[in-house]
C-alpha cells in the first residue's frame, strides 16, 4: 500500500498542500490536483519531453521527478510564464513564428528554451538544437520551432539591453 503524506509545493509563485503518495510523479500532482494542463502527458518515461517544467529555473521532465524528491524547490509551468498579463519572450517568438500544429509538445519546447536562456544569456545554434534535441514533435514543424528558439534569443538579447521591459515598450524585434 503507498503511503500518503502531505507536501508543500511551490509553483508558479503560489505555495499549495497536496495529500499524494511521495513516489507520485510531480506531473500527477500539477495536471490532477493544482489544473496546470501546460505540461502534458505523453510517455510518462522522460522520453518525449511534454511534461517539461521548470525547477529552480532548469527544465526537468515532470513525469520523472517524484513528489517527495521536490523538496522547497520553486515550480514554474507553462501558466507561470507570463508576468504581469503580457507573455515571455519565448512564448510570444512560439506564436510570431506560428511554430505549433497539434501543439501537443510546445509546452516541453518552450520550457526548454526558457530554461535554456535561464542557463545561458546568449545560446548559438548548437545550444538550441541540443536544448530541443530530446523533445519529440510528431507533426514536423522543427523549422519553424528552430526559428521561433532564435527568435526568442534575439528577443532576450533586446529585452536585457533595454533594461528588461522591452515587451512593454513594445520595441522588440528579432
Ligand atoms: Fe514526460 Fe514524456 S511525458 S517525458
Amino acid at each position: 500500500m503507498k503511503e500518503v503524506g502531505s507536501f508543500r509545493l511551490n509553483v508558479n509563485g503560489a505555495v499549495s498542500d497536496v495529500e499524494a503518495g511521495g513516489a507520485t510523479p510531480l506531473l500527477y500532482i500539477l495536471r490532477n490536483d493544482l489544473c496546470l494542463n501546460g505540461p502534458k502527458y505523453g510517455c510518462g518515461l522522460g522520453e518525449c519531453g511534454a511534461c517539461a517544467v521548470l525547477v529552480d529555473g532548469r527544465a526537468v521532465r515532470s513525469c520523472t521527478v517524484p513528489l517527495k524528491a521536490l523538496g522547497s524547490r520553486q515550480v514554474t509551468t507553462l501558466e507561470g510564464l507570463a508576468k504581469s498579463g503580457r507573455l515571455h519572450v519565448v512564448q510570444r517568438a512560439f506564436i510570431e513564428e506560428a511554430a505549433a500544429q497539434c501543439g501537443y509538445c510546445l509546452n516541453g519546447m518552450i520550457i526548454a528554451i526558457v530554461g535554456l536562456l535561464e542557463a545561458k544569456a546568449e545560446p548559438d545554434e548548437a545550444d538550441i538544437r541540443d536544448a530541443l534535441r530530446h523533445h519529440l514533435c510528431r507533426c514536423g514543424t522543427h523549422m519553424e520551432i528552430l526559428a521561433a528558439a532564435r527568435r526568442a534569443v534575439a528577443y532576450a538579447r533586446t529585452d536585457r539591453a533595454v533594461g528588461g521591459s522591452a515587451e512593454a515598450r513594445n520595441e522588440v524585434s528579432p
